[in-house]
This record gives structure tokens, sequence and C-alpha cells, in this order.
């Protein structure tokens, strides 16, 4: 288990739906980990524009004041990137880049070991 050393538990297998993704935090550090189906990636759950949630794309009612009745945003199981559901910018889940913009947010390292994902923070 050398290899998983510094990693924390965050969720088991299972209880982030393919195409989803899920808000933890990490030792005070706001994560979100996706569902892409064949991975799981770990990647700040603060979109740098506005700080929205990413852990909550593609939900339909993403404030208090339900100000979206759609969804918005959602991963891209392909592209592997998920657009926020505040303005849609598009982040790489693997790189934690906007292309359009040149910015980036953390990822952290995510792996999956006997049913457990695992963040490294
Ligand atoms: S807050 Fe994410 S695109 Fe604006």
């Amino acid at each position: 288990m050398a290899h998983t050393e510094n990693f924390r538990k965050v969720a088991e297998v299972g209880d982030i739906p393919l195409g989803e993704g899920e808000g933890f935090d990490v030792g005070g550090i706001e994560i979100a980990v996706f569902n892409t189906g064949d991975e799981y990636y770990a990647i700040s759950n603060r979109c740098s524009h506005q700080h929205a949630p990413l852990c909550k794309a593609g939900e339909r009612k993403i404030n208090a004041e339900d100000t979206w009745t759609d969804e918005r945003g959602g991963v891209d199981t392909e592209a592997c990137t998920v657009s926020c559901p505040w303005h849609l910018w598009e982040w790489d889940l693997e790189t934690g880049e906007h292309e359009a913009s040149g910015q980036r947010i953390g990822t952290f390292d995510c792996t999956v070991e006997d049913g457990d994902i695992l963040v490294r923070i």
C-alpha cells in the first residue's frame, strides 16, 4: 500500500455517478472528484472565474435563488472536461487548464484502491 501512503479516502466506487462530480473538503481544501467512466479526476472545486463550485456542473438548481432552471455545464467524458455551471468555462480535468483564458486551477492525484476513491493533497 506504499504507493497510496499520502492519499486520503473521499468516497467509494459507486458513490459518484458516471459523468458527475461531487465536492469534498480534504484537509481544508475544496476539491471536486469527477467520474468519467474510465477514471476519477480530482480538481479544485472552485472555478477561478467567479468561484462557482464545479461539483454542481450539470445540476438544475445551483444556488439558493434557483437562478437557472435548466441544467448548466456538465462533464464531457470524451473530452475529459467539466464546464462550469455559472458561465460555462470549460476546464480540462487532467491539467486543470481553461484553454481560452490560459488560467489553471489545481488538480490532485486520484486513484482507486479496494473500492475506495483516494485523493492526494
Ligand atoms: S464562475 Fe465559472 S465560469 Fe464564471
